[in-house]
């Protein structure tokens, strides 16, 4: 009897050895998986499991299953996870120039977002983070913000005086109290739960985040701004970034970027299909702006633009306003 437990535990030895890889990498996001950044994270897994077999294991975490995006960046920098894609418009506890993200009317749909992180100034702010113990690797596309409430957002006054769902950024509350409206900095995970509550009264969100986490079904009403952008900083711990083997780091970066270009190519018709699938449900009701109501919602915004010109950077924010043709 004493032999055979011995056997089987040399057994479970050998096979865990065997299973077990010498690199995880925990990947911690909060959106649904079929969300762009979703769709990402699962193909870094693939490609990553699939060209380092038994050395490198990605375990991903959607849904806030692990942490929520507050919570994620003082985890990664603690490497209890060491890889994240978190919304650009959550940094300023680390960086403050990534806060032009979060400029409203910025950008006029995601080709600008596109042109000007490419640029040589899009390209600088990924070394943003430098001495936070984050390295910044990539950019990954959502899409074009819409807004959201329990009455019709037609103009600007339409928001005095409502409670709207925000990301921990300064720039959107600034953006909404230029409306006359009370912005409340709130996780991701709890958004459905305040809408359905009406604890608050609206939310800014992509196509795809609406659909995929059913705000729309809590929402009577949703209008096609497009007055921001949700794009994220896909980062990890710097120093298990770079302290990985070198037989080995080339082949996970090979990867990130293959899976980051391939959220990236398939961010709008993610984005578009969220659309159709929300107007499809019958539960809000969709509207758009005519010119002349959309000029009332950049005059009444704009002004947030001269607030943070100084944190940001006026230089900055005249590239990304070039490259926007803005
Ligand atoms: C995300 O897309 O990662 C979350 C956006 C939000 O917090 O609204």
């Amino acid at each position: 009897m004493r032999s055979f437990v011995i056997a089987a535990m040399a057994t479970t030895m050998l096979t865990t050895a065997a299973t077990a890889a010498d690199i995880t990498i925990k990947f911690s996001h909060v959106t649904a998986e079929s969300t762009p950044k979703g769709q990402m994270a699962l193909k870094f897994e693939e490609l990553v499991e699939e060209r380092l077999p038994g050395r490198v294991d990605v375990e991903v975490f959607p849904s806030s299953q692990l942490y929520n995006d507050d919570a994620s960046l003082p985890a990664l920098i603690f490497d209890d996870i060491q890889l994240v894609a978190v919304s650009l418009s959550k940094f300023k506890k680390y960086t403050p120039s990534l806060q032009l993200f979060d400029l409203p009317f910025l950008f006029p749909d995601m080709a600008a977002v596109d042109r000007f992180q490419a640029s040589p100034e899009g390209q600088e702010l990924l070394d943003s983070l430098d001495g936070t113990g984050i390295v910044g690797l990539g950019y990954l596309h959502n899409g074009m913000k819409q807004l959201s409430a329990n009455t019709p957002l037609i103009e600007p006054d339409d928001a005095d005086g409502l409670k709207f769902r925000i990301q921990a950024s300064d720039v959107l509350a600034a953006q909404f109290e230029a409306l006359g409206g009370t912005p409340l900095k709130k996780p991701f995970s709890e958004v459905f739960v305040l809408l359905q509550t009406k604890a608050i009264d609206g939310q800014e969100n992509t196509w795809s985040n609406i659909y995929s986490k059913k705000f729309h079904e809590v929402q009577e009403h949703i209008t096609v701004t497009n007055h921001g952008v949700i794009d994220y900083l896909v980062a990890s711990n710097e120093e298990f970034w770079n302290g990985m083997p070198d037989d080995v780091k080339p082949v996970v970066e090979e990867a990130l970027q293959e899976a980051i270009g391939y959220g990236n190519a398939l961010a709008q018709s993610i984005d578009d299909e969220g659309r159709v699938n929300v107007e499809a449900s019958g539960y809000s009701t969709v509207h758009e702006l005519t010119p002349e109501q959309r000029a009332l919602w950049v005059e009444a915004m704009r002004p947030v633009w001269a607030q943070f010109e100084d944190e940001i950077g006026p230089e900055l924010i005249a590239a990304a306003a070039q490259s926007s043709g803005s």
